[in-house]
Formats: structure tokens, sequence, C-alpha cells
């Protein structure tokens, strides 16, 4: 919802860019619907189980590529052995035209190739700790989009889990890309502000949040084609 002040984009460390309200309150409510869409399957959302037992209190679903502590497979082995929802075309240009808004070049955003998406949900209690995305094998930027209550998104170092680090208020519409030297700089949610978000956003209650990123996997189809013609030579078909 925007405010009394306009908040400022903001560059927060060099290939890190806050630009708050991006999305429109349509696209808010288009994205929040297609995200309740996911939510119900073919892999539902459901709290990630880590190695040691803890469980996330974030409630994930993805796309394209299924993430799991710590690598993305084509199907969810983790949950219900199903292959994760496509990746569409849509969000790819949703990320591209993210990447020209925040860094005002068409280079990158015309090369940028977004293959999986980490969908999460946060109820007013969910945190996410200091972590780095770092299971993809591409250097390509992430792009980030907010729906739903406000949060502090805690942008940190390249280096280690402390200080320093920047506190940015996330609220529902915002995009945050972080690329380049920032592309596996530290980051987590430590609090999310319950009941801050206004209808108008699509969301009743919590917080979306949206990470768009190459993984430089390949494509799952043609992985598996390729796969599937070796194990099925044409001769035998
Ligand atoms: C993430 O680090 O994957 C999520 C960040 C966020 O919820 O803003
Ligand atoms: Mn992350």
């Amino acid at each position: 919802m925007s405010g009394l002040f306009p908040r400022p984009r903001a560059v927060v460390a060099p290939g890190a860019v806050h630009v708050p309200e991006w999305l429109s309150p349509e696209r808010q409510r288009e994205l929040a619907a297609a995200c309740r869409e996911w939510a119900r399957g073919p892999v539902p959302l459901r709290h990630t189980v880590l190695p040691g037992g803890g469980v996330m209190s974030v409630q994930t679903v993805c796309l394209g590529w299924h993430w799991q502590p710590y690598r993305y497979s084509l199907t969810a082995d983790d949950v219900n052995g199903a292959r994760v929802a496509e990746f569409p075309g849509w969000l790819a240009d949703l990320g591209r035209e993210a990447l020209m808004e925040a860094y005002g070049d068409e280079s990158p955003a015309r090369t940028y190739a977004p293959d999986t998406a980490l969908i999460n949900f946060y109820d007013g209690a969910a945190r996410m700790g200091m972590h780095q995305d770092k299971e993809e094998r591409s250097g390509a930027p992430v792009v980030s989009l907010s729906i739903g209550d406000t949060c502090v998104f805690r942008f940190g170092n390249t280096e280690n889990r402390g200080k320093p680090y920047t506190d940015v208020e996330l609220a529902s519409g915002d995009l945050f890309v972080f690329g380049g030297p920032s592309r596996f700089a530290f980051h987590g949610v430590p609090k999310v502000y319950p009941r801050t978000a206004g209808p108008a956003t699509g969301m009743g209650r919590g917080r979306i949040n949206l990470t768009l990123r190459e993984t430089g996997l390949g494509t799952p189809d043609a992985d598996w084609r390729q796969r599937r013609s070796r194990e099925f030579p044409k001769s035998s078909r």
C-alpha cells in the first residue's frame, strides 16, 4: 500500500537494487492469484524439512525446478515425487522487465533466462535465517518480488552471516534485484509485520516472496528428451 511518504529507490550494495512499489496493485493481485494456484500442486505448498530434521518456518512451492536443501531436482522427491509446475514464459518476461528496471540497461535483461522460482509464504511468525542463494550454477541476478505484509529484509555481505548488513523494508509490490558483486551476498528475513498489507494487494494475510533465478542446469525437457532417446534409440521405437 502506498504510504504517506514515497520511498525512494536505492542501490543497497553494488549490484543490489531496491525499487519500491514496482508492481502495480493489479499485477500484485494477479501474481498472488497465480501463487494460490501453484500452492495447490502438483507439488503443494509445504514447510521444507532440513537435513538436520528442523523445519523451515516459511512454506514453499517451486516452479521449473524443485529446490530442496541444498540442491535442485526435477522431481520433488522430498515431498510427493511429482514434477513441479512449469516456469511460465510470462514470468521470465517479468524477470527481464525487472532487470531492465533495476539496472536501466538492456544487455543483462536481454539475455536473462530465469528457469526457476522459489515462492515463499510467510505468516506473522515466519522468518528466514541469513543464507546465500548458491545452489545455482549461474551468476545471473536473482529477482525478488514481494506481495502482502511488509518485512525486514536483511542484506549482508558475501563473506559471512554477520555485519556489515543493511536492513531494508520490503513492502507489497517492491522489487529487489541482487546480481554482479552482490549475487552471492548473505540475506534473510528477520521480521514480518503482520497485517500491514492493504486489501488491494490481493493478500488477506501474510507475505509472499517470489525469487526468480537461473539454475544453469539446462532445459529440463531437453535433458529429459535426451535421456529418453538414449534409453529408447530411434531404431527401437
Ligand atoms: C529468499 O531469500 O529466498 C527469500 C527472501 C525474501 O523472502 O524476501
Ligand atoms: Mn535466498
